[in-house]
């Protein structure tokens, strides 16, 4: 249907187009393109569509509509049915990008409920604040300047000492969506330590990884997987020895150890991807659905 419009709408413009006098033409190409623009968002995103950046403006992710609704809705559905996000609850989105995982929460959390964005691309936050900030005032996003080589190789402070802006036990869910695939050892087991420190008790976490086990290392000796991380790092494995943070991954137990040592109980199992060639799996990276334990079970241990 969608397709047929836009059909209508290519063919519309061609016979119009030939009743434009010449110099008025690129300007009538700009207006049809910004309406083609609308109209396409419109149809996917519905009152959404102003929150959905342009494409040169996707720098976190598959760039394409489509694939940047399926993601919203996959994660709003991990978000409410795995996490039990509930809409008076607070949030955090650590790596929020261009708010592809952020847009659907607006309709979402209530007047008791917020959302916290931090990440290190100034275009994802300045889009962020002016489309989703400015009509959802709830929703807050916050450059931090911190390095990463791929992202922010100019950053100021490094992640393995930086301070998330909050105080101790003050969000009920905290996120990492494809920002532990971006980091190295130092550096994520700080940002853990730091989703522990902010988290309250009893509230969760969702990260994604590229988690090194039996199964993934066969999978990608066999040369079935989308990423080859081939290269060892300590316990963090690179495919690009230097561009090292364009995708890391980890040993599924030293990752099982940070999580016990910073008092953050995995919730069921873990959900493998199919990153990897697996055939069963739940998304594309392997979740972590973990939550923070009370203090007692930390001294009794
Ligand atoms: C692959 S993108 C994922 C974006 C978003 N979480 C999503 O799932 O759509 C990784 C994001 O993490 C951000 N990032 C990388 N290192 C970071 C750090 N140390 N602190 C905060 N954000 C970081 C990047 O800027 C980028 O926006």
């Amino acid at each position: 249907m969608l397709l047929c419009s836009l059909e209508r709408c290519n063919h519309d413009h061609t016979v119009i187009r030939a009743l434009v006098p010449k110099p008025l033409r690129p300007k009538f190409r700009a207006a049809h393109h910004y309406l083609r623009h609308k109209f396409l968002l419109t149809k996917l995103f519905g009152h959404h569509a102003s929150l959905i950046p342009p494409l040169v403006l996707m720098h976190d992710g598959p760039v394409g509509f489509e694939e940047f609704k399926r993601n919203g809705e996959e994660f709003f559905r991990y978000y409410t049915e795995l996490c039990d996000l509930k809409p008076h609850e607070r949030m955090l989105d650590v790596g929020s990008g261009i708010g592809r995982k952020t847009f659907l929460l607006t309709d979402y959390l209530n007047d008791e409920g917020s959302y916290e964005g931090l990440d290190i691309v100034k275009t994802g936050i300045d889009w962020c604040r002016e489309r989703i900030t400015r009509k959802y005032s709830r929703f807050k996003f916050q450059l931090i300047d911190v390095y990463n080589q791929h992202y922010n190789p100019t950053g100021r402070y490094k992640a393995s000492e930086y301070r998330f802006p909050f105080a101790d036990d003050s969000f009920d869910f905290v996120v990492l969506g494809s920002v532990f695939t971006h980091m190295v050892t130092e550096d994520m087991e700080h940002y853990l330590c730091e989703v522990a420190r902010v988290l309250k008790t009893g509230g969760r976490c969702l990260a994604s990884f590229f988690l090194l086990n039996q199964s993934s290392v066969a999978l990608m000796r066999a040369h079935k997987s989308t990423v080859d991380l081939n290269i060892s790092l300590g316990s963090c494995w690179v495919a690009d020895a230097r561009d090292p943070e364009a995708v890391t991954g980890y040993k599924e137990d030293f990752v099982r150890a940070l999580y016990d040592k910073y008092n953050l109980e995995i919730k069921e199992r873990v959900h493998y991807g199919a990153w990897c060639g697996r055939e069963t799996f739940l998304s594309y990276q392997d979740l972590i659905v973990a939550s923070k334990q009370p203090k007692q079970n930390q001294n009794s241990r």
